[in-house]
């Protein structure tokens, strides 16, 4: 049997880690969601839920990861888990799948974007339309109505994650991500760095903080914690599978400290770099929310700033990176399952894996626009997908995971891990997460998906 894969350095395995977690959640629902939902207000309650039950998720799965040395599933087996266990990680491994129908689909819009700035096309005028806001607002509605493009650029993303992943786990997954993460951090500081020198920077900035705690409903609690959760990348076993890769002297509490305050930081970066933009341009009325925030409104803040093309360029390269590492990550997760489940060689279960999601992306890819008309619960297929995946499996996927290490994993297996030693008496830090792990996370966490369902 080929030797057990590995992350081989320190900043490879932070760089894929992180890759993960940052993506478009950072980038488009965090500033949005922060800015309508109380501002400072908003970013402290999600700070909250990021350092008290964010932190004990990831280190949970992190050390379900490393001690089970398996896919999410063969952990929970390896580790001696009785009675079923092995169906959480089966649970999280659907949810991640799930998550691939429609994230790549997303991705896909990143690089029609890319492409669109790089040929110009994205700037052209459209006859008849004067005001650019409508003019953008077209652009989308038109990409996304059609079939041909919305298709082909999943399709493109696709291939680039299966030759990436093709490579394996150290020469795909950990090179790509060590060249691309750093990318990632210098665009991001560039966009910073002009945003915060725009003339209306201050109020943009009050604009995006401006602390309201009145605004703080138990559902906008619910949003920063399903937020933070999504951001982390928890509960769909990718930090199971991640963390299996992670050598033995790694250690747990400051990588998943690292990891979280790299996200935390990347999302706040994000609204520092809209917000301003927005605000000195005057296009505090226009749509602020999601996709449409990055592909209607900021193509709009491009056009007043001189060097449209080339700011545009950059921005949706970073967008593209910020999806492409965390598509990669959560296609890893069904690989590794069939990789070591069925005992096949990695070509054959990247295949197997990324072939059927040709069909599946394929068809999500057309939801909003051919195929529209079919709807699940009155949602798209898209929309559809994003519901069940993060709304209910995320949530259920991350209690349950508490449930198991906190109350019928094997004695010392967290604390263990996390001081990296067999036995003897873990430091006070990690029974203090041991114990949230056990009453506190697992508490809340099912608290907020109830009154979510509610
Ligand atoms: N964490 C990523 C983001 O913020 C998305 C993601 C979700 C990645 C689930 C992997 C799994 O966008």
């Amino acid at each position: 049997m080929a030797k057990a894969a590995q992350f081989a350095s320190k900043l490879g395995l932070i760089a894929a880690t992180v890759g993960s977690a940052v993506g478009l959640g950072n980038i488009w629902r965090f500033p949005a969601e922060a800015q309508a939902n109380g501002g400072a207000a908003f970013v402290i309650i999600y700070i909250i839920c990021v350092f008290l039950l964010g932190i004990p998720v990831m280190l949970a799965e992190f050390s379900i990861g490393r001690a089970g040395r398996s896919d999410a599933v063969g952990a929970f087996k390896n580790l001696g888990a009785g009675k079923g266990w092995w169906a959480v990680g089966a649970l999280a491994i659907l949810a991640s799948y799930l998550i691939l129908w429609f994230y790549m689909v997303v991705a896909g819009w990143t690089f029609e974007y890319l492409m669109q700035s790089i040929t110009g096309a994205l700037y052209e005028p459209i006859a008849g339309i004067t005001d650019e806001d409508s003019l953008f607002s077209a652009k989308m509605h038109t990409y996304i109505q059609t079939a041909a493009g919305p298709l082909v650029n999943t399709f493109i993303v696709l291939a680039l994650n299966l030759v990436i992943l093709l490579f394996g786990v150290q020469k795909g997954i950990e090179r790509m991500s060590t060249i691309l993460m750093p990318l990632l951090f210098v665009l991001l500081a560039v966009f910073c760095v002009v945003s915060l020198t725009l003339p209306g920077a201050a109020d943009g900035v009050a604009f995006f903080l401006h602390p309201d705690f009145s605004k703080i409903t138990p559902a906008v609690v619910l949003n920063a914690l399903g937020q933070s959760f999504f951001s982390l990348s928890l509960g769909m076993g990718i930090l199971i599978t991640y963390a299996s890769y992670f050598p033995a002297d790694t250690k747990l509490p400051r990588t998943a400290m690292t990891v979280s305050v790299l996200d935390l930081l990347v999302a706040i970066m994000m609204g520092l770099i809209i917000f301003p933009a927005v605000t000195t341009f005057g296009l505090e009325n226009h749509t602020l929310e999601g996709a449409a925030l990055v592909f209607i409104t900021l193509p709009e803040v491009f056009t007043r700033m001189p060097g449209t093309q080339l700011w545009s360029i950059l921005f949706f390269l970073l967008l593209l990176v910020a999806a492409l590492t965390s598509t990669l990550s959560i296609a890893e997760v069904s690989v590794k399952f069939v990789q070591d489940r069925f005992k096949m060689r990695r070509a054959a279960a990247c295949a197997i894996v990324l072939c059927p999601l040709f069909l599946t992306s394929g068809v999500t890819a057309l939801s909003q626009g051919p195929l529209s008309h079919i709807t699940i619960c009155g949602m798209t297929i898209f929309d559809f997908l994003d519901f069940v995946a993060t709304d209910i499996f995320l949530p259920l996927g991350s209690i349950f995971l508490c449930v198991y290490m906190g109350w019928f994993a094997p004695a010392g297996l967290l604390t263990g891990q996390l001081d990296n030693s067999n036995g003897g008496k873990p430091r006070l830090i990690s029974r203090i997460i041991a114990l949230n792990v056990r009453y506190v996370a697992p508490v809340l966490i099912a608290l907020v998906f109830i009154t979510n369902l509610l």
